[in-house]
């Protein structure tokens, strides 16, 4: 039985999919805990109203990202995660914790990367005229929001949309490709080579939607 720690800032309805996710479809996995930097995170009440254990390292408490990653990562570390999945976590995070979890460390964006990396990703889409957005899947590597694709989702973007509409079409599709994506992690089907993530059996990597 496999153990994941899944990282959230928020509400958390990224870890939720992969909850119900692991639980409806009987993962040789356990979601050990959940960990949010805010303690006010609506995602950790879900989270231990379903019996997860949950923990709060306040980004806050502590003078330099160096000391914050140190202590999340003790944290992480009395789990004993084989995965360790971001949904919504909000922190910039340094070499050192990247390289702690690498090849094991996941993490959704909402965009079609390499396209957007960063904030503001909908309306950025959105004035740059893109017909198709989308969120994506990908191992962490130290730079932000790059690293090796595991699944994307791409949706049409519509002339009426706003950032708020985008964002809810792209969500739709974040909770189908991240359970999806974790659990072919969780299965050992992935390989990576040259930077290139393929599914060993060739399962479709991309999920349109209209
Ligand atoms: C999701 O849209 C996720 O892709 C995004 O934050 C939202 C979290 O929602 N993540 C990032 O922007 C990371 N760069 P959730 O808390 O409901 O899962």
């Amino acid at each position: 039985m496999k153990s994941i720690v899944i990282l959230i800032s928020g509400r958390g309805s990224n870890m939720e999919a992969i909850v119900h996710a692991c639980q409806r479809e009987g993962w040789p996995a356990r979601i050990a805990a959940v960990i949010s930097n805010k303690a006010d995170a609506s995602g950790l009440q879900f989270a231990a109203a379903h019996g997860i254990a949950t923990a709060v390292v306040d980004h806050k408490a502590f003078g330099s990202r160096e000391a914050f990653d140190t202590e999340l990562a003790q944290v992480i570390d009395g789990f004993q995660p084989d995965v360790v999945v971001l949904a919504g976590f909000m922190r910039i995070l340094t070499e050192g914790f990247v390289r702690r979890y690498e090849g094991r460390l996941l993490n959704i964006h909402p965009s079609l990367l390499p396209a957007f990396p960063g904030l503001h990703t909908h309306q950025r889409a959105i004035e740059a005229g893109c017909k198709l957005a989308g969120a994506t899947v990908h191992f962490v590597t130290p730079e932000l929001d790059h690293g090796p694709i595991i699944l994307q989702a791409a949706v049409p973007v519509r002339a009426d949309d706003t950032a708020d509409t985008l964002a809810a079409r792209v969500l739709v599709q974040e909770h189908q490709i991240y359970p999806q994506a974790v659990r072919w992690l969780v299965d050992e089907q992935l390989s990576v080579h040259g930077g290139v993530v393929r599914h060993l059996d060739g399962r479709q990597q991309v999920c349109w939607s209209d």
